[in-house]
């Protein structure tokens, strides 16, 4: 169990819609709702950075997941756009490596008043092991588990200067063990009897707050649900229900 989680896991939700009032729909029905937004590639191409700021300007929590992976200076750029823009949180790459990551964190830190997190994807949660061995195949010649993925990845990222990584459930057992205080957020969630569709490593929001997970992702289970607004009152009842051991 984790050591040092003394709050409640938190829920965000995706917002991956194809237009701005779609989206609004959403923000408005859980004005009043604990939350934390995250905005995509998907709502990013179609609504922009204009969607983003209208979020933050409605005192949003806004988790900004474009998953940045470029060039150092590219990415340090993007980072420093995103900590303008007020952002609560945004993603790049581990696999980007150390030069790129410590280029961002570096830009973060001449705003240190903005400073949003920097979280780490490690392995997509679409990923199983089987399409992932093929990936680290090609890359290197020797096939990979995404667990030992994920573990050399996140060793790494905490030196390299991240405040959390993106990992599925499946591995927050270790980065727990090994890195009690890394904020982790877990993709991948399917409340019960929910189907896993693209998502490999799947788990319900009980399983992955009980293994420790500081902010659960959740995305379609809410956006195509017949009532959002009662699915996410549901998990976040569902969150609140499991014991804190801090
Ligand atoms: O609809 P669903 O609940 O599967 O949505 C999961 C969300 O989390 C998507 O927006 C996806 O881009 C994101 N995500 C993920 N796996 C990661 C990182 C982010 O599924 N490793």
């Amino acid at each position: 169990m984790p050591m040092n989680r003394t709050h409640q896991t938190d829920l965000i939700v995706a917002l991956d819609f194809p237009r701005a009032d779609k989206a609004l729909e959403i923000v408005e029905k859980f004005s009043d709702l604990p939350v934390i937004f995250k905005v995509g590639f998907e709502l990013f191409m179609a609504a922009g950075p204009e969607f983003v700021r209208e979020l933050v300007h409605r005192k949003c929590r806004v988790f900004l997941d474009l998953k940045f992976h470029d060039i150092p200076n590219t990415v340090a750029k993007a980072a420093l756009q995103a900590s303008l823009m007020h952002v609560e949180m945004f993603t790049v790459h581990l696999s980007g490596g150390s030069a790129m990551i410590k280029a961002a964190a570096t830009a973060l830190a001449e705003i240190p008043a903005l400073r949003p997190k920097m979280l780490g994807v490690s392995v997509l949660t679409s990923f199983d092991d089987v399409c992932w061995s093929q990936v680290t195949k090609a890359i290197t010649g020797h096939a990979s588990d995404v667990a030992d993925s994920v573990a050399g990845l996140v060793e790494h990222a905490t030196a390299w200067g991240v405040d959390g990584v993106v990992c599925s459930a499946l591995e927050l057992g270790f980065i727990r063990e090994q890195f009690p205080n890394l904020y982790t957020i877990v993709p991948g969630i399917r409340p019960e009897g929910f189907e896993a569709s693209d998502q490999a490593r799947v788990m319900t929001p009980a399983e992955a707050a009980a293994l420790g997970a500081s902010a659960i992702v959740v995305g379609r289970p809410i956006t195509e649900a017949s009532d959002p607004r009662k699915m996410a009152e549901d998990i976040l009842k569902e969150l609140s229900l499991v014991k804190i051991s801090a």
